[in-house]
């Protein structure tokens, strides 16, 4: 067979296969097992050695020329599939995307670890207790008797049971003494529970509570430590004031007020407002986690999540917090 013959067909077919399976048919018909080149190549050993290695080159020749060329084909016909696609494809790419928001966490949550983030820091261990509380955890072990009149400033919800809805964060303080040596210096962060509502007073509300027992612990530790901290949470030099106060279960007792800038129409105000509580361990809480007071000194102190937060963010209405009202957590994502 002339091969320049056989190079003429085999140019037109490949031009001639429109698509992917034509030209894989004529791949097949030329270089398959049983295809036009492979017989001829077959063949060879039949001819007189003078023509046989003119003819074996120009056979290869064309083999090698004939995968190139069907090669190329099949890489201009996929080439021009996929434009034909594109072209059919009709995805909208400005049509409003589905699937669902991302959700984030809530403001009180953000600002209850940054609160534990500066404690953790500062080697205080978080503890956990339970929001439904005895009687001896929320008051008795912490130096309220029976019948004390500042239980009544708890508003406490009762189960018929006796058992009560912690008021305070403070309930970690014994039960963390009942579990752990001094020194000792933990933070319990949760949920506490008073019946009142209003713009500033919610049912449900967080406190975090903080004690450290050691020896020759004083009140000038506490004022330094509660002083660094609302510096690292304001990221700036704030100004607090110690207010005598009283708590059955510190002695003697403080609130803690800080110097905040208003801006009310232009003018800068300041005022002073109200942050935490704290004191010196009253020594019956001291006995009440089995240490002994004449060897052990501490300080306590517990502070509103939700205060920290609307002073943070500048919220006026502790309420908007508990609505869960997307338009309003969204900004804190
Ligand atoms: N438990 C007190 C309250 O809820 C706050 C406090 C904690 C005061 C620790 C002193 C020491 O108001």
């Amino acid at each position: 067979m002339d091969i320049s013959q056989i190079t003429k067909q085999l140019q037109e077919s490949i031009s001639k296969a429109d698509n992917e399976e034509a030209l894989q048919q004529v791949r097949t018909d030329y270089l398959g097992k049983k295809g036009q080149l492979t017989e001829l190549l077959k063949q060879l050993s039949r001819l007189p050695p003078t023509e046989r290695s003119s003819q074996g080159a120009a056979l290869n020749q064309l083999k090698i020329q004939a995968t190139q060329d069907i090669n190329n084909k099949a890489g201009l016909l996929s080439q021009q599939k996929m434009d034909a696609e594109l072209l059919q494809d009709t995805t909208d790419i400005s049509l409003p995307k589905y699937g669902r928001e991302r959700g984030s966490w809530h403001p009180i949550n953000t600002v209850r670890k940054r609160i534990e983030n500066i404690f953790n820091s500062a080697g205080y261990e978080t503890v956990l207790g339970p929001e439904i509380e005895t009687d001896y955890y929320n008051f008795e072990a912490l130096n309220f008797p029976p019948q004390h009149p500042a239980r009544s400033l708890h508003d406490t919800f009762y189960f018929s049971d006796g058992r009560l809805l912690r008021t305070h964060t403070s309930t970690g303080q014994v039960r963390a003494m009942e579990t752990k040596e001094p020194p000792l210096a933990i933070i319990c962060p949760g949920k506490t529970y008073r019946c009142d509502y209003d713009a500033t007073h919610s049912p449900m509300f967080h406190q975090l509570e903080g004690m450290l027992v050691d020896k020759d612990v004083k009140f000038t530790d506490l004022k330094g430590t509660l002083q660094q901290f609302i510096n690292t949470f304001f990221g700036r030099e704030m100004q607090l004031r110690f207010r005598a106060s009283y708590f059955p279960f510190t002695e003697p007792s403080a609130e803690v007020d800080l110097l905040w800038e208003i801006k009310s129409s232009g003018k800068k105000e300041t005022k002073w407002l109200e942050v935490l509580g704290c004191g010196m361990v009253h020594p019956n809480v001291l006995k009440s986690g089995n240490l002994d007071p004449t060897k052990y000194s501490g300080f306590a102190f517990g502070l509103g999540i939700e205060r920290m937060a609307m002073l943070y963010y500048g919220i006026d209405d502790l309420r908007l917090f508990y609505e869960n009202d997307i338009r309003f957590l969204s900004q804190f994502a």
